[in-house]
């Protein structure tokens, strides 16, 4: 009952009717009109993270038996010194744990364990990932036609996007690209303010952001926590970690999560928190800012400064009766606060108001997963974007095709004219092999714009915007051109240059065959870049492939003569490039006569050579050999959706079986038993600064 009164009209804070006192009313007026679906009532019992140790040293506990809860229509801070594990709760509330961390507890999404991750919910996170080529309006208009429903009208879209804009106070830099390595972008703070526009644009109901205002002066700081407090006043759960805010930002949050070293100090409502500190014996001077002293007393990087300074003797340790924070170790604070909040009215509260959660009956849960968007919206318009993205982005394929261009001019010049002579028949065979071959490997020049690419697709499929076949196409269909252009040139100058076999067919199949081979490798590098951590990772196992691709091709080593185990069956089979330098051979020599090795002798035929000397199978036409080609790209293209799938519907399995595994193993060692919760201070340990806080902690 209690929780319906709240939830209605985002009330249960007392603060909600001065929500349009900025001016902000745009986007508050959108909230009213569009507040619709399920509410989110996002429960968390006794969630611990620990990052094991299977060697000798001691299991870390970045987050430890936490319990709380978020509701809709109000926005809660999450805050705590630097590593003391905020980014760590999100993630384990967002189901986004790297793997090597094990989580225990339960998360509990309007009452019943749900996976978070891949459309559950929106999540700005700490570091922003954006495509730097583009203005911010362009970043939001294409995510708004990506995820609003297609029955919006374009003007409908236009103006969300715009009001957007002008509520995150983005109207200066509107028509400014975000940057990336060779252009200057917009600043820090206004890529900040893009990252959570480009989430507040569908207004999801459950918002996670990771210090939305690090970066921004107190009047954007101020502006932004106002626009946020506004979306989750209209019926939306907003959870935020936030670094030591201003008081006047402080005071917009309706609830508190007080962190440290991945314990909980206080979790309840945020106005209450002065007077939990002032019980515990620690209230906060009247002139200083309520949170400034939170985390003041809670920063256990304040005893090590300390110490430095009392050594260096810039300060003398007095007693000081009246101020308890110079009297004790921040440590003995923090432990003392802790112990404190655990037999608290807040604490008993918080699992009163858990309890009642559980009981509310009719929540459901809709997943938007894929946006609202039709597929083929989607489709064009991610297309549409990413063509902008490659066209704009110098490394992406302008700088490989002026390299494909020159390399193609140097090709011509070093194999002019080559003729039908005798040697002209290995000379033709190296060049085959080299453009096939060598120009198909520096495909993996785009790789790193190709990364980038990618990460944006993760952030984008993690909130949920579109599917991974859609990105698949899109991708597909806007570099296409590209591959186009980068084909064309490379056979045309060579084909004219060399006079390889004439014909207008010839010069289409010597076109078509290229065109494919690179198509291949770029869905090859794809698959990659899905399956790697890293940029150099993927550099390093796309050259290892591509040169065993290049090795097995035929030309190095002629196909009857390879190993037939392995290297014959399966990978020369399966390798593209057996069949492109095969398809080109039998289109070039096919028909050709050369002369013989004396003067005088008969003339050698082509189809002789490519069967004698060049090891090709006549027995199927060249259109087959591409045919294999094409066979092998949509196979790349299709195991590239498939490996992405499976990773999303496998990874919670595998992440489950680690974790039971994990914990079976350390519960077999001495060490794994829960640390008192409060340690006697002459257990304390004094932390080097550069250490992070409260990771110590043996289980
Ligand atoms: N996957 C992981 N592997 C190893 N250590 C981790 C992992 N995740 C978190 N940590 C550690 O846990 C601690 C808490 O990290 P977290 O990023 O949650 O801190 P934070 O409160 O968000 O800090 P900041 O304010 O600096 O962002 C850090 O010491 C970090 O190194
Ligand atoms: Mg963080």
């Amino acid at each position: 009952m209690e929780i319906e009164q709240e939830s209605g009209g985002g009330g249960g804070n007392g603060g909600c009717a001065d929500h349009n006192e900025m001016g902000l009313s745009k986007g508050g007026d959108r909230d009213h009109h569009d507040h619709e679906g399920a509410m989110m009532y996002l429960v968390w019992e006794d969630l611990t993270v620990v990052l094991p140790n299977f060697g000798n040293g001691p299991t870390k506990r970045l987050l430890n038996g936490l319990t709380g809860y978020a509701e809709p229509g109000r926005i809660m801070a999450i805050m705590g010194p630097s590593g003391s594990g905020k980014s760590t709760l999100l993630d384990a509330l967002a189901g986004r744990l790297s793997g090597n961390v094990v989580m225990t507890g339960n998360v509990l999404l309007n009452g019943k364990k749900r996976r978070l991750e891949y459309g559950g919910l929106a999540y700005v996170t700490q570091e922003d990932v954006l495509l730097g080529t583009l203005t911010v309006r362009e970043t939001l208009t294409y995510s708004a036609h990506l995820r609003l429903p297609s029955s919006m009208s374009k003007d409908e879209v236009t103006d969300i996007v715009e009001g957007t804009i002008s509520e995150m106070g983005l109207q200066d830099c509107g028509d400014r690209l975000i940057g990336n390595w060779h252009m200057r972008g917009i600043s820090g703070g206004e890529k900040k303010r893009v990252s959570i526009a480009l989430e507040i644009l569908t207004r999801p109901q459950l918002l996670f952001l990771d210090e939305p205002t690090s970066g921004l002066d107190s009047a954007s700081a101020f502006f932004v926590v106002e626009i946020l407090k506004n979306v989750a006043h209209a019926g939306r759960t907003v959870i935020s970690a936030i670094h030591q805010p201003s008081s006047e930002v402080f005071a917009r949050y309706d609830d508190l999560f007080l962190l440290s070293g991945g314990e909980t100090v206080y979790f309840g409502e945020a106005k209450l928190a002065a007077k939990f500190f002032a019980e515990a014996g620690f209230p906060c001077p009247s002139r200083r800012n309520p949170s400034d002293h939170f985390l003041r007393c809670i920063n256990s990087d304040f005893d090590d400064i300390r110490a430095v300074l009392i050594e260096s003797k810039r300060i003398c340790e007095t007693q000081n009766s009246f101020d308890p924070l110079r009297n004790l170790l921040t440590a003995e604070i923090k432990a003392m606060l802790i112990k404190k909040y655990r037999c608290s009215e807040y604490a008993a509260r918080a699992r009163a108001r858990i309890q009642g959660i559980s009981t509310i009956e009719g929540l459901v849960f809709e997943r938007k997963s894929g946006g609202q968007a039709k597929w083929w919206k989607q489709l064009s318009t991610l297309t549409r974007r990413s063509f902008v993205n490659m066209s704009r982005d110098l490394g992406y394929y302008w700088l490989r095709i002026a390299i494909y261009t020159a390399l193609s001019i140097c090709v011509g010049t070093i194999f002019f004219d080559i003729g039908t002579s005798y040697s002209s028949i290995f000379a033709r065979g190296a060049c085959g092999g080299f453009v096939s071959g060598f120009m198909a490997f520096m495909s993996i020049g785009g790789f790193p714009s190709f990364i980038e690419e990618m990460k944006v697709f993760h952030r984008e499929r993690l909130n949920g915007h579109y599917g991974i076949g859609v990105y698949m196409l899109s991708n597909f269909l806007s570099s296409f051109p590209f591959l186009t252009v980068m084909s064309l040139a490379t056979a045309s100058i060579t084909y004219y240059m060399v006079k390889f076999r004439s014909g207008i067919s010839h010069f289409a199949y010597d076109c078509l065959d290229l065109i494919c081979s690179i198509a291949v490798i770029e869905s090859c590098m794809m698959l990659i870049a899905s399956l790697v951590p890293n940029f150099l990772m993927g550099v390093i196992v796309g050259a290892g492939y591509l040169g065993i691709m290049m090795m097995t091709a035929g030309f190095f080593r002629l196909l009857p003569d390879l190993p037939k185990i392995f290297w014959c069956y399966p990978v020369s089979y399966l390798n593209h490039a057996t069949w492109a330098l095969q398809g080109s051979y039998k289109n070039d020599l096919i028909g050709l006569e050369f002369d013989s090795l004396e003067i005088g002798g008969p003339k050698l035929k082509g189809e002789v050579i490519l069967t004698t000397r060049l090891g090709v199978n006549l027995e199927y036409s060249k259109w087959w050999d591409l045919v294999a080609v094409v066979v092998i790209l949509i196979c790349y293209r299709l195991l590239f959706v498939a490996i992405l799938k499976l990773r999303e519907r496998a990874s919670p399995l595998f992440r489950t079986l680690y974790a039971k595994r994990t914990l079976h193993h350390l519960k077999k060692r001495p060490s794994f038993r829960k640390l008192p919760s409060f340690p006697s201070a002459r257990h304390q340990v004094q932390h080097s600064l550069s250490s992070q806080e409260g990771l110590n902690s043996p289980i």
